[in-house]
């Protein structure tokens, strides 16, 4: 069955009231445990370039760098369906490139779907690239890509105006054809209200508990990530300090002689080190 086949079911679970679950994976590893754990949706977010790759922003992710880790979690995903992120600089210059790029995920990444940020500003470029049959996520409210070229990071829709404008935006995507649209740090009380005008899911990150379903970063909310982490996530591990431990007593281990011991080591046939010594 085709992943893609997957997607209309989110428009299930909104219209039964039940929550959408996605998570960013940028590896096979996370891939194939988020496919085993009944994540609906995975995404490989350009998060990648702070998570994985050490930038300091999102600005520098190359399409080869997405298309590198796109492909690894497609091959973990299952039957779970993959969202890959246009990066910057691959959509923005107008409609010919984007719809290039948003194949190249699809046809050489094994992406499902792409992820572009913008309101009526990208719902153009978006609807282009449903025509050509990849399904478009959307993504308002902070917009990474932007937010760090223009200095920063601020929580969206805390006046009406604010939030009316929001609308405004996720409407224009859902018209464009989204099938979907991540909300990323928008007041809770906006959030709610734009979820529940919409067709489509809103997928929250840091915009409270009343979307129609959440995202996380993975690294995050598994305790590994080892910058700065946003006070809407919630850590469910701490795999960053059982990683430092283990690390620790691996390395004091090799020092001491006490790794590897018998039990990790492999060795000659019977009376065959003996002739070594012999000759
Ligand atoms: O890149 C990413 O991980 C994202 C999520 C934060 C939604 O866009």
């Amino acid at each position: 069955m085709s992943k893609r086949l997957a997607l209309p079911r989110l428009f299930e679970l909104k219209a039964a009231g039940e929550k959408i679950t996605m998570l960013t994976a940028y590896d096979y590893p996370t891939a194939l445990l988020a496919d085993k754990s009944g994540i609906d949706l995975l995404l490989v977010g350009d998060s990648l370039g702070m998570a994985v790759l050490g930038y300091e922003s999102t600005v520098p992710v190359t399409m080869e760098e997405m298309l590198h880790h796109t492909r690894a979690a497609a091959r973990g995903a299952g039957q779970t369906p993959v969202v890959a992120d246009l990066p910057f600089g691959s959509y923005q210059t107008g409609a010919g490139p984007a719809l290039a790029n948003a194949i190249r995920l699809v046809k050489e990444g094994g992406a499902d779907a792409v992820k572009l940020e913008g309101g009526a500003e990208a719902a153009n470029t978006l609807a282009e690239i449903v025509k050509t049959g990849v399904p478009v996520m959307g993504h308002i409210g902070v917009t990474p890509q932007s937010a760090a070229l223009a200095g920063g990071y601020k929580v969206q829709g805390r006046d009406e105006a604010g939030a009316r404008a929001l609308l405004r935006a996720a409407l224009s995507l859902q018209e464009a054809g989204a099938f979907a649209v991540v909300l990323e740090c928008v007041a809770a009380e906006a959030a709610a209200w734009i979820s529940r005008q919409l067709r489509i899911p809103a997928i929250g990150i840091g915009s409270s508990g009343d979307c129609d379903g959440q995202v996380l970063v993975c690294y995050d909310m598994l305790g590994l990530t080892c910058g700065f982490i946003p006070s809407f996530v919630k850590k469910y591990a701490g795999f960053a300090g059982d990683a430092q431990r283990a690390f620790a007593a691996y390395a004091e281990e090799v020092r001491s002689g006490v790794f590897p011991a018998r039990e990790q080591s492999f060795f000659m046939l019977e009376g065959e080190a003996r002739k070594l010594e012999d000759s």
